[in-house]
């Protein structure tokens, strides 16, 4: 029997954990979104109000159909507060670390009824390796949205060791209720998407590097010799610096030297150059 999902909780509230609740929002699920601090949670709800105004701006909803979204949309600060009451599926969207994921995940398991699925949003970690910390292996798996998650269309669902396909069968459902399109894949560092972008982020760093072209040379010949939205470099900037360097060193770490950030990347990452969220990247905004 498929699975119906009414009740959602979504822990971090950055920019992909508070875009992730808005799409569910909008299906007419209900969400919890969980972070650990007030401010944070206050960041994640300005980032879906801008959104919901944007849409009403754009004619794409009214007024009324906003609020009820946002009516759909609890918060909380207390982990257990949010996850003890009847849930179907838990979305980690929380930063890219391994080891916080795990800790995560432990303290999820502890909490949680054992029939609550755990998606994980993140960019390249094994969901094995999070799996493994909790008692519930067939009910883990990935759940990757795309930033902007309200206006992109894809999501990855990535299998770990032990995900069983029913799990997997009716995520996909979901996805499709969501209006996303769910495309599985297997494990493997960076999964399809990641993996196939970070190659060619980190070739548009060495073009810079190396003073083959201008950053915003680089940029218009991608949009325009191969029709994307975003030049390489104005893209890592939207994504955050930091967020590419995780990847691009994850990546290498599992799958060779030759999938090593280049030097540029580290450097503006150590100066705290990371992109929109700081002002400063590759551009200054
Ligand atoms: N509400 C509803 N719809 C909205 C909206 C809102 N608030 N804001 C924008 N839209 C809609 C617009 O109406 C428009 O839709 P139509 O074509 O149907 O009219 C569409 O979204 C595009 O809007 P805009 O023209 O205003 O914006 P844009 O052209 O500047 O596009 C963008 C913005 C969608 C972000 C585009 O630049 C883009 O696709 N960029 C690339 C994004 C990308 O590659 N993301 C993936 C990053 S990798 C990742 O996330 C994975 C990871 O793990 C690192």
């Amino acid at each position: 029997m498929t699975r119906t999902f009414t009740n959602v909780a979504v822990i971090g509230a950055r920019t992909m954990g508070s875009g992730i609740a808005l799409v569910l929002a909008n299906a007419g699920l209900n969400v919890r979104l969980v972070d650990i601090k007030q401010e944070f949670i206050d960041r994640g709800m300005e980032r879906i109000k801008k959104f919901l105004n944007g849409s009403i701006k754009r004619g794409k909803i009214s007024e009324e159909e906003a609020k009820e979204t946002l009516g759909r949309i609890k918060t909380y600060i207390d982990l257990k507060e949010a996850v003890s009451d009847k849930l179907d599926l838990v979305i980690e969207a929380i930063i890219e670390d391994l080891e916080a994921k795990r800790a995560l995940f432990k303290q999820l398991d502890a909490i949680c009824n054992p029939d609550v699925i755990f998606a994980t949003n993140t960019s390249a970690i094994s969901i094995t390796e999070l799996a493994t910390v909790t008692k519930r292996g067939d009910k883990v798996l990935g759940m990757h949205f795309f930033n902007p998650p309200p206006l992109m269309k894809l999501v990855e669902i990535i299998r770990g060791k032990e995900t069983s396909e029913e799990v997997v069968k009716d995520i996909i459902e979901l996805c499709k209720k969501l209006g996303k399109t769910a495309v599985p894949s297997n494990e493997a560092p960076g999964f399809i998407v990641n993996r196939l972008l970070w190659q060619f982020l980190n070739e548009s760093y060495k073009l810079l590097e190396q003073g083959v072209a201008t950053k915003e040379d680089i940029d218009t010949a991608v949009k325009l010799g191969l029709n994307h939205p975003m030049g390489p470099l104005e893209l890592s900037d939207y994504i955050g610096l930091d967020v590419m360097l995780y990847i691009g060193k994850y990546i290498a770490e599992k799958l060779g030297k030759e999938y090593e950030p280049a030097k540029i990347l580290v450097e503006m990452v150590e100066k705290g150059y990371l992109g929109r969220k700081t002002k400063k990247g590759f551009y200054e905004y």
